[in-house]
């Protein structure tokens, strides 16, 4: 199989991918890394038996750059190409959910530190562990990130990890941050810092000039909505009729079907989101997962439609918390879409939040920042 810069650099020739300084660097230290890997004994082998102690484990990689800058692209083309057996990639976020759950686990059963067994249980899984999305905002996160990360790589895991921000900017006036900054230090030493931060937002650069709101909900509409799909996730249009759909988590140990759903990019109609008995752990858990979700079939909303106009508030009000792009079929413009009702006044405030939605300034933030 050719290495990944090997392949990087065919898809630049192929014209897939436009040419960009930073990103070949990146590809060429990830194929490095990719060959590192590759060349460590299988554990339980006969060479693995013959060394005195397990060898080390090569040094993982932190890439940063603001959005669009191909970091995902880049991790996800190291992770399918990394002939390593036991390997898992992982969305940060959802990596922590696991993680808390598993502590909260063993503290049922054993009395002592829970960090060490979810530390063996983790490094036992997976050698490799990529990162998509590393962004710190909460309390619980910060407080066991040194003491969970210095275990893997005590362990030999090796990690490779994306993120809007450079290690530095992690948590950035975060509570407690004192107690934070231990991991910062780990993540400065144990992992090559790599910016990825080109002057293109590719994402941007795919959306072109289509309208992120599309009004009225007619079929060039939706015409256009399915083609910024198809750009924003590489999808061969030929396939459309077999897009994988998702079950995510929603904390509470409940799921959600998700339609359509690839690399970060969620299609959901109005109705599923907010015709049906759902609320706010709905919505963020949908908010923490995708970068961009794109939602059809908005109608003008009435008097009648006060359940559905309060849960759209919800769902906007997360999307924005969490910076996700949002892409829309709507039969109105924003300040057109509930003139009465109960709550159309607080209404606006959602219209106003819906147009910055679709500023370029919106749109150069960070999921989940
Ligand atoms: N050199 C390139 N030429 C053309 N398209 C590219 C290039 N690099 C990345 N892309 C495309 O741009 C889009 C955004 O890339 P990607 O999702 O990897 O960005 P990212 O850095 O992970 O952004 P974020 O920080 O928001 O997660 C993807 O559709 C990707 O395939
Ligand atoms: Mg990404």
């Amino acid at each position: 199989m050719t290495d990944l810069a090997h392949r990087y650099q065919e898809l630049v020739t192929a014209g897939e991918l436009r040419p960009d300084p930073d990103q070949k660097r990146a590809a060429e230290r990830l194929a490095i890394l990719q060959a590192e890997l590759e060349a460590q004994p299988a554990r339980g082998s006969t060479l693995w038996k013959l060394l005195r102690k397990p060898p080390e484990a090569p040094r993982g990689l932190y890439l940063w750059g603001g959005v669009g800058r191909g970091k995902s692209m880049l991790m996800d083309l190291f992770f399918d190409r990394a002939q390593v057996k036991r390997k898992r990639r992982a969305h940060f976020h959802e990596f922590m959910l696991d993680v808390h759950e598993r502590l909260r686990e063993v503290r049922k059963s054993e009395s002592g530190d829970p960090i060490p067994p979810v530390v063996a249980a983790l490094a036992e899984e997976a050698r490799l562990l990529c990162f998509d999305e590393m962004v710190v905002n909460n309390m619980a996160d910060a407080a066991i990130m040194s003491r969970l990360f210095t275990g893997l790589l005590e362990q030999r895991v090796t990690i490779v990890t994306t993120s809007n921000r450079a290690p530095d900017d992690l948590y950035k006036d975060g509570l407690n941050r004192q107690l934070f900054l231990p991991f910062i230090e780990l993540i400065k030493q144990k992992l090559d810092v790599m910016s990825l931060n080109g002057p293109v937002d590719y994402r941007r650069d795919r959306l072109g000039n289509a309208k992120l709101w599309q009004a009225p909900n007619d079929a060039s509409a939706t015409a256009a909505l399915s083609e910024s799909f198809f750009r924003l996730t590489d999808y061969p249009v030929e396939d459309r009729a077999r897009v994988p759909s998702e079950d995510i988590l929603v904390p509470g140990g409940r799921s959600l079907h998700v339609p359509k759903s690839l690399k970060g990019v969620a299609v959901f109609s109005f109705k599923r989101l907010c015709a049906e008995a759902r609320g706010a752990s709905d919505y963020l858990a949908i908010a923490r997962h995708y970068h961009t979700v794109i939602i059809v079939g908005i109608p003008v909303l009435g008097p009648e439609n006060r359940n559905e106009a309060a849960r759209f508030v919800t769902l906007i009000d997360a999307l924005y918390e969490y910076k996700v792009k949002l892409l829309a079929g709507a039969e109105a413009q924003p300040d057109a879409l509930y003139p009465t009702g109960d709550g159309s006044f607080e209404f606006e405030r959602t219209a106003s939040r819906l147009m910055e939605m679709q500023s370029d300034e919106y749109l150069a933030k960070g999921h989940g920042e």
